[in-house]
């Protein structure tokens, strides 16, 4: 597929791409570096969808990191699919995507609203005095954690270990 008639009009490609990058301020890229270490320029991925795919054509980013596919899809009219092993880097995915395309997003297996399942987890999780770790006295107290009754030994040596 060649959508733009890359090098009749101008417009080329070759293997280097040059596009305000994440080192530079006011990029997109930038904008992101915040939240991901690696963001690609948004200009650069919805050009490549531009010249590789139609309008609604389905886009596969197996990789989505700071989700800037799935931000070019929407730009570009494609529809993405992705996959994103960090559950952080998926929250900050929907949450980028929901602020770019002004839409909420949809858990498709309970139909309820990111922001929704957000609420109930938040609401879920342990609270800040359950992640407290009892200190030794109280564990002894409480039976969580018994004493070693038996003395250690004292003779300990290199040699009684046989170790070097
Ligand atoms: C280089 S980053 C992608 C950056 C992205 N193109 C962007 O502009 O933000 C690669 C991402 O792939 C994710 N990843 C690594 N192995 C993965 C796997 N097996 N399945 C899904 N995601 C994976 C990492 O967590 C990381 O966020």
């Amino acid at each position: 597929m060649n959508n733009v008639e890359l090098g009749k009009h101008g417009r080329d490609r070759t293997n280097v791409w040059v596009y305000p990058g994440a080192n530079q301020r006011g990029s997109s890229a930038n904008a992101e570096l915040g939240n991901h270490p690696t963001p690609k320029p948004v200009e650069l991925v919805a050009d490549a969808l531009l010249d590789v795919s139609r309008r609604d054509d389905v886009v596969l980013d197996p990789f989505l990191g700071s989700g800037t596919t799935i931000i070019a899809a929407e730009r570009t009219g494609r529809t993405a699919v992705g996959l994103e092993l960090d559950a952080h880097y998926v929250d900050l995915i929907v949450a980028r995507f929901e602020k770019y395309a002004g839409i909420a997003a949809v858990h498709v297996a309970t139909g309820k609203t990111f922001s929704e399942v957000a609420a109930e987890r938040r609401a879920d999780a342990p609270q800040t005095e359950d992640l407290v770790r009892p200190t030794p006295e109280a564990s002894v107290a409480t039976g969580e954690y018994a004493a070693p009754t038996a003395a250690l030994p004292t003779d300990v040596t290199a040699e009684t270990l046989n170790v070097d």
